[in-house]
């Protein structure tokens, strides 16, 4: 009896002192599977009314998830050339001229339009009936990440390189140089003004709910800048924190102030205080341990992962 009793109380102590180390929450996993041969769904963003994800894939298109009976559907498309003939269901990079490669999204939440980053058509709007997307700015190498912070309407975006494109960056043993920049595009003005330059494979950027910074990750450095956006060192950065991986994109938390970063080698999602970058807590994102992991979403409790390297966005629920 009362070995029993300090054997069960051990336990309860060797599980308490894991769970303050390694999360066990989001270990159920579900995966929501994109249409035959469809792959690459690089990120996932939800609409004001709560719907989505809506994600980015190869082909060209941005597809919509209906739920489990119905599946993903057609939302946009960034390219006006594109074909579903041609193009539905192609991973292939050389006809992203013709079908578009849209990278990541963003929902202004006030006007309900979808902003695009398209690797060859550069920054795109469209509307919440969705379609053929416009095009607000082009002529980058390769427009990459994107948030809308939806009070001014104010678009922030990387590009990733003065000099390669999405087709370089796929060839065996490429490594990016230390060209990228953060941008922003002013909707009043239709103006893109350079944040910050000299980004080594900058990530997907993200802007504080308090609206007081922009970040956004560095994933050669392993690093997180912060551009201030307001107060006394308003348009200087800083280093917001050093990470363990490669961070490729940032998005805010459900909880105010906090962020998530998906590490891309890692196959990790960490949970990030924004005022002391201390790191809340790590998620093991098992499912994503032999591809890159390039964002990780939370919704209703839920974390949502893409990756350009699967046909399913994944899902982690407690
Ligand atoms: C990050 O690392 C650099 C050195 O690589 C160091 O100078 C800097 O203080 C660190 N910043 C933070 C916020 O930890
Ligand atoms: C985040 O950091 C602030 C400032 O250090 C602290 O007051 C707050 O308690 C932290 N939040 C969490 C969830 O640890």
């Amino acid at each position: 009896m009362k070995t029993n009793s300090f054997l069960v109380l051990s336990t309860l102590i060797a599980v308490w002192l894991m769970g303050s180390v390694l999360s066990n929450d989001y270990i159920t996993f579900n995966n929501l599977v994109l249409p035959p041969s469809v792959t690459g769904p690089q990120s996932a963003a939800f609409d004001r009314a709560g719907e989505g994800p809506y994600v980015t894939v190869a082909d060209g298109r941005i597809l919509k998830w209906k739920g489990s009976a119905i599946g993903f559907v057609d939302f946009a498309y960034t390219s006006p050339s594109r074909t579903k003939i041609l193009c539905d269901g192609t991973n292939d990079l050389d006809l992203g001229p013709t079908c578009g490669r849209p990278v990541a999204l963003s929902f202004n939440y006030k006007t309900s339009d979808l902003y695009i980053t398209d690797a060859f058509f550069g920054l795109l709007v469209v509307g919440f009936t969705g379609g053929l997307a416009t095009q607000l700015s082009g002529g980058y190498k390769y427009l990459s990440g994107i948030d809308v912070e939806s009070y001014t309407g104010s678009v922030y975006m990387t590009d990733a390189s003065l000099t390669y494109n999405i087709i370089d960056l796929a060839q065996p043993g490429f490594t990016p140089d230390s060209t990228g920049r953060l941008l922003k595009y002013d909707p009043m003005t239709q103006l893109v003004t350079v944040l910050l330059s000299g980004l080594t494979g900058a990530g997907g950027p993200t802007v504080s709910s308090d609206r007081k910074y922009v970040l956004v990750p560095e994933y050669v450095t392993k690093k997180i800048q912060r551009y201030w956006l307001q107060g006394p060192t308003k348009d200087t950065h800083d280093i917001f924190m050093n990470v363990s991986g490669s961070p490729n994109n940032i998005k805010r938390a459900a909880n105010d102030g906090e962020f998530w970063v998906a590490l891309e080698n890692q196959a990790q999602g960490l949970r990030v205080n924004g005022s002391d970058s201390m790191v809340l807590q790590t998620v093991p994102l098992a499912q994503f341990s032999r591809v890159a992991v390039n964002v990780v979403q939370e919704m209703n409790g839920a974390l949502y992962v893409g990756s350009s390297r699967t046909n399913f966005v994944g899902v982690y629920t407690n």
